[in-house]
């Protein structure tokens, strides 16, 4: 089985890469732009494994993509490539709206193209899976609800409206031009190789060097976080046994408030890298302005892909978190170069600007 990854050089994507590459009988062609959020070193314990290659190239590229369907006889595409900061989506929509709808038009068409000149075999084989996000419903209530796959989509930011506009564009082209799509739509992930612009990585990089540790407003709003790795199997799932049309919702069961996810990050430091002067972590937090159209709470209810593909999430939140802490403590050698030269950890998306 050959699979296309694209956004491989990211967080999930790199994720998707070291699990799928795990299994000989696959072949993992990973395309990439490398935009400031992609990092080869995350493929690091691939990066020599006779079944991984990489190529550099866009998504909005068309005829790039289609080369490379055709060079390395992809049997399944894994479309991850996407802009996925919503603070950058409030400063600068326009690279939002270029890769995240644009982007998922033109790799739409490649695969279209690619897949109507296939053998009937290799053609009914053939599937084209979105990666998307919860955020595409909207928020939820502080005291009930959860996403379910039929929750109407009703998106709040640049990012989550570009995601929103990709996943409809791959649903219509299932539905006008029989392409065997595949959608899922997660929540907020964390683990290993997080690029440190996003609430976890960021706050244990910024304790580490003595920094404030930024919450929005009051901490109180609400995600549902997952490990990445968990992540990455249930993605193997929908792309290689999920039901052309469908979507599934995928989530880690782990609702947790801003201020709490903070807190247990310095309690966990507190313990494996105590302060010179014996104070805690919890001493460097700060409550800071709001996001613009800060959602309130994202849900998951996964409950179909646990029904229809046997998934389950195997991390707890304690436990996911650890792993993630000890891995950020020993593993300076792929933060140090992004903290010094891509990303210090300087606040984004906080002004509401006139006229982007
Ligand atoms: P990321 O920002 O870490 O990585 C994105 C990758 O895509 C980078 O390697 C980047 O170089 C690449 N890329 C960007 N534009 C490209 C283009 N035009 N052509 C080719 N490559 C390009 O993102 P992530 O957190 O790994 O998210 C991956 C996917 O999962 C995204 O589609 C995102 O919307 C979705 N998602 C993420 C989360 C989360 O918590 N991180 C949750 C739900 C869904
Ligand atoms: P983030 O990791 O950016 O993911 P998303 O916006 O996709 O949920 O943010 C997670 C939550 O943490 C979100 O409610 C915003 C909040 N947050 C902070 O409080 N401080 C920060 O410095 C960042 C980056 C996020």
């Amino acid at each position: 089985m050959n699979f296309l990854v694209t956004g491989g050089a990211g967080f999930i994507g790199s994720a998707v890469c070291r699990h799928l590459c795990a299994n000989p009988a696959y072949r993992v062609t990973n395309l990439d732009k490398l935009t400031y959020a992609g990092n080869l070193a995350s493929l690091r314990p691939v990066e020599n494994a006779h079944n991984y290659r990489f190529a550099h190239a866009d998504i909005c590229d068309e005829r790039a993509v289609l080369d490379i369907l055709r060079r390395d006889d992809i049997d399944i595409v894994m479309n991850l490539a996407a802009e996925s900061h919503v603070d950058r989506s409030i400063d600068g929509p326009g690279a939002f709206i270029e890769t995240n709808i644009v982007g998922t038009y033109r790799i739409l068409n490649a695969a279209l193209e690619y897949w109507r000149g296939l053998p009937e075999d290799s053609k009914s084989r053939f599937r084209f899976h979105h990666v998307s996000t919860d955020e595409v419903f909207g928020d939820l209530p502080f005291d009930g609800g959860m996403f379910v796959e039929e929750t109407p989509y009703a998106p709040s930011s640049p990012y989550s409206a570009s995601k929103a506009a990709s996943d409809h564009l791959v649903r219509a082209w299932h539905e006008t031009y029989g392409l065997p799509v595949v959608l899922s739509n997660c929540s907020n992930n964390y683990g290993p190789y997080h690029f440190p612009e996003k609430l976890i990585p960021l706050v244990i990089l910024n304790a580490l060097d003595e920094k404030t540790l930024p919450v929005y407003g009051a901490g109180a709003n609400v995600r549902d976080w997952l490990f990445v790795e968990d992540h990455a199997r249930a993605l193997e799932l929908v792309a290689t046994r999920g039901r052309p049309g469908e979507s599934y919702n995928v989530g880690g069961n782990s609702e947790r408030t801003n201020l709490s996810v903070v807190e247990t990050i310095c309690d966990l430091l507190d313990t494996r890298r105590p302060r010179a002067g014996g104070k805690s972590y919890r001493d460097l937090i700060s409550f800071v302005t709001d996001r613009p159209g800060h959602d309130r709470r994202y849900a998951i209810d996964a409950s179909k892909i646990g029904r229809d593909l046997g998934w389950a999430p195997s991390e707890n939140f304690d436990s996911g978190l650890a792993r993630t802490v000890d891995w950020f403590l020993d593993n300076k050698w792929w933060w140090g170069p992004i903290r010094e030269q891509r990303y210090a950890g300087e606040r984004l998306g906080e002004a509401r600007k006139e006229g982007v």
